[in-house]
């Protein structure tokens, strides 16, 4: 399968978890939608399109594969049977970036072999507590044989590698003809053609455009939650990240455009619409009209037909009380805030030029604590950051105890390219950074399974979007993003709103039974 389907992690930037199954705490998949994989149109030609990364890659994929549907293309599930191969990448950690090279390394030519064998190895590299037990599937190992790349194919890296390594991907893979980043894919369309005319390499790399990508088709490939970015890239300059430099400057969307499209995703049958952006709290509308972020949330929450609104990343920074006042005035816009904090010791945000202390960290939590219903909280977090002393993790940890999340993502603190903290003095060991991010683990497992039992015997909505293969078993997510696990004997559900009763809790899910619909 070239592309996992609903991932399902309620975050930016992270990368898939390889498949494992059924997880013990649920993670049922739902059969592949195949709504927009038309079959070969005038080209007749093919392509394969495997992604990594976060959601605004799943999301940007969805745009590419609607790009090449639109030009006639067909959509299949492997290289092999692919003319086209492509590969939307992630750099935002050092592992993540080596898989696109190892995935290169399968599709080298016969000719180019000489005796080097790929790179098979799959790198794990996110570690979450989260309450989402659902299993992945975006780097199944049956994709991960050498394909040979003779018989004419294209080889086209997009996303942030591509926007970081740029035609220095030519010299590490020269069987790779296309090298986009996202900030160029407005472009794409036109690279395609250029390649379709018989050029061998074509490149997008500018960053420095104030447009954003929209196009007239987007292959969702979710058919219940439709992804739609309102705003991309970023002018945050936190220390550690790349995004700065591979996604390009801050551009927001229209919110006529935005709320057109808002509409026409309710009369296509959504029910559900999720905001993206790399900070999309930071939303300016370029248009006379102005409206500010919450005002946005507001306005697509009042679209007929839609039932919830979800929004991710926000930056606290930009986090204010209209938010929360927008969430308490509209039951639609769910109530969850993922508000990445990625340290408890101010001196160590400092050094990520984070631009908020601990304590001002700690007002925006408490803005949401006192909100007139629960907002659930999720967050990332880094580890092993230069110089993070013992009592700096310390102050992490007691983080966790105060703002009790419902979900953290967890990371090693992993050095990237042209950014600032790359230079910085007192590096942690990688050991120390694993024993760190152990200990957090911990702490955020037993601090989810003590909230999740809190949670026995209410019940709540849940849109049901995965069907189990054992009998009457199904799972969804509520408004908070709570996975649950719940037992009914209805023979279809899939897409519908049903109200569950809490039996038992996990620190990743919950299980239940249907008690009741709409
Ligand atoms: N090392 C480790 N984690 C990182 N993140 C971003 N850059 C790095 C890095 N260089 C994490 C942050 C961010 C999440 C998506 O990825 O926690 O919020
Ligand atoms: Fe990276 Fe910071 Fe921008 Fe998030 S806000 S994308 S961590 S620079």
């Amino acid at each position: 399968m070239g592309k996992s389907f609903d991932i399902g992690l309620e975050r930016l930037m992270g990368i898939g978890v390889p498949g494992i199954g059924e997880t013990q705490e649920g993670g049922v998949k739902p059969p592949l939608h195949d709504a927009g994989r038309q079959d070969a149109g005038a080209t007749g030609s093919t392509f394969y399109l495997e992604t990594f990364g976060c959601q605004m890659n799943d999301h940007d994929s969805e745009k590419v594969a609607g790009v090449l549907l639109g030009r006639g293309y067909r959509q299949v599930e492997t290289p092999e049977a692919a003319k086209v191969i492509l590969y939307n990448t992630c750099s935002i950690r050092e592992k993540a970036a080596q898989k696109v090279f190892s995935r290169l390394g399968e599709l080298r030519p016969a000719d180019e072999q000489h005796g080097k064998s790929s790179n098979r190895e799959d790198t794990e590299e996110e570690h979450k507590v989260h309450r989402d037990g659902r299993a992945l599937e975006k780097n199944h190992p049956s994709q991960r044989k050498i394909v040979n790349a003779g018989g004419g194919k294209i080889i086209g890296v997009l996303g942030c590698v591509a926007q970081q390594e740029g035609e220095g991907i030519f010299e590490r893979a020269p069987w790779v003809s296309l090298v986009c980043g996202s900030a160029s894919y407005r472009k794409l369309p036109q690279l395609i053609a250029e390649l379709e005319a018989g050029n061998r390499r074509v490149t997008g790399l500018d960053t420095d455009t104030d447009e954003t990508f929209e196009t007239e088709i987007t292959r969702r490939d979710n058919p219940w939650r439709a992804y739609l970015t309102i705003i991309e890239g970023c002018d945050k300059a936190c220390s550690y990240c790349v995004v700065p430099f591979t996604r390009g400057p801050e551009r927001s969307r229209t919110s006529a455009s935005i709320l057109e499209e808002v509409r026409r995703l309710a009369e296509a049958g959504y029910s559900e619409v999720q905001l993206l952006g790399q900070t999309v709290n930071s939303y300016a509308d370029p248009s006379a009209r102005k409206m500010r972020f919450s005002e946005l949330l507001a306005a697509v929450a009042e679209v007929r037909g839609i039932r919830r609104v979800r929004f991710t990343t926000s930056h606290p920074r930009d986090f204010g009380k209209d938010i929360v006042e927008a969430i308490e005035a509209h039951p639609t816009i769910c109530d969850h805030v993922h508000l990445p904090v990625q340290s408890g010791s101010t001196a160590v945000l400092r050094a990520m030029a984070r631009t908020y202390s601990r304590e001002e960290y700690l007002e925006k939590i408490a803005l949401m604590k006192a909100a007139r219903r629960p907002i659930s909280i999720t967050t990332d977090m880094i580890v092993g950051f230069p110089g993070e002393t013992e009592k700096d993790f310390e102050e992490t940890l007691t983080l966790l105890d105060e703002v009790q999340y419902d979900g953290v993502f967890a990371f090693k603190y992993s050095p990237r390219p042209n950014t600032p903290s790359l230079k910085m003095a007192d590096a942690i060991p990688e050991e120390e950074k694993g024993r760190r991010l152990a200990i957090l683990m911990d702490r955020q497992r037993e601090i989810q399974r003590v909230r999740n039992e809190r949670l026995v015997g209410e019940t709540f909505e849940v849109l049901v979007d995965g069907k189990s293969r054992r009998e009457s078993q199904w799972s969804g997510h509520t408004s908070s993003n709570r996975v649950v696990n719940f037992t009914s004997p209805e023979r279809e559900l899939l897409g519908d709103y049903v109200q569950v009763k809490v039996v038992s809790a996990m620190p990743n899910s919950l299980v239940g039974d249907m008690v009741g619909r709409e």
